[in-house]
């Protein structure tokens, strides 16, 4: 009978630790990272086509953009000669807060040289984009992105492979999280990844 119950415990045991053990691979295995970058795939590809044309719809890029707040900011990754736009806007049916930024460098940049010939210094388009709940709750959901001039986008080495800059910049892979959007605004005061106090959601 002693015996019967302590093997009866032992089993139960046993199978309580073959339980955790389950349960724990199958955690594991569920927030196992991701093989390569969490961004630049071709749905982050295909979502930056659809907001660089909802962007040009609402004039703050392209042959008809508005004119955006110029100021100089300066701070590193970015351009010297900056202008911000910032704004609700609908994309694919969803309608969230997006942030422009164009940045424009080169020699003898000033507000009036860029009114004179935007093409010739814009270097790139950096956006940040509130995207659906769910999309990275890591990171308010934010979508990055860096595009050129034309609206096509940079990319980045990442184990000699060019990747896409835009969507989670930069989740997965190692050691490209601190050079990324997010690392770097994640920085910003207020939890909202926004540096410039200016910039409010309307
Ligand atoms: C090394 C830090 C750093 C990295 C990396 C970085 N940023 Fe920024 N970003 C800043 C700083 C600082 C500002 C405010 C000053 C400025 O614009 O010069 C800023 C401003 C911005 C703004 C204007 C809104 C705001 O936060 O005030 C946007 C949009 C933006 N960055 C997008 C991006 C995107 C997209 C990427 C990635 C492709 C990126 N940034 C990478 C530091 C960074």
């Amino acid at each position: 009978m002693a015996m019967k119950r302590i093997f009866s415990r032992a089993a139960l045991a046993g199978l309580a630790v073959a339980g955790l053990a389950a349960v724990g691979a199958v955690s594991f295995l569920a927030s196992a990272p991701a093989a390569g970058p969490a961004f630049g795939l071709a749905e982050d590809v295909t979502y930056a086509g659809a907001l660089w044309r909802a962007m040009e719809a609402a004039r703050l890029v392209g042959r008809h953009e508005k004119k955006l707040e110029p100021f100089f900011g300066g701070a590193r990754p970015h351009g010297e000669f900056l202008e911000i736009g910032y704004q609700n806007l609908e994309v694919n049916g969803h309608s969230g807060f997006i942030v422009v930024k164009k940045n424009y460098s080169g020699a003898g940049v000033s507000e009036q040289a860029v009114a004179l010939d935007r093409g010739k210094y814009l270097t790139d388009i950096t956006v940040m984009f509130e995207r659906e709940a769910g999309y990275d709750p890591d990171n308010q959901n934010w979508f990055w992105v860096k595009y050129k001039p034309g609206g096509s986008l940079y990319a980045r080495d990442v184990g000699g492979a060019p990747v896409a800059l835009a969507g989670r910049i930069a989740k997965g892979g190692p050691g490209e999280e601190n050079r990324g959007c997010i690392y770097c605004h994640a920085s910003a005061g207020g939890r909202d990844y926004i540096f410039y106090p200016r910039v409010k959601r309307p």
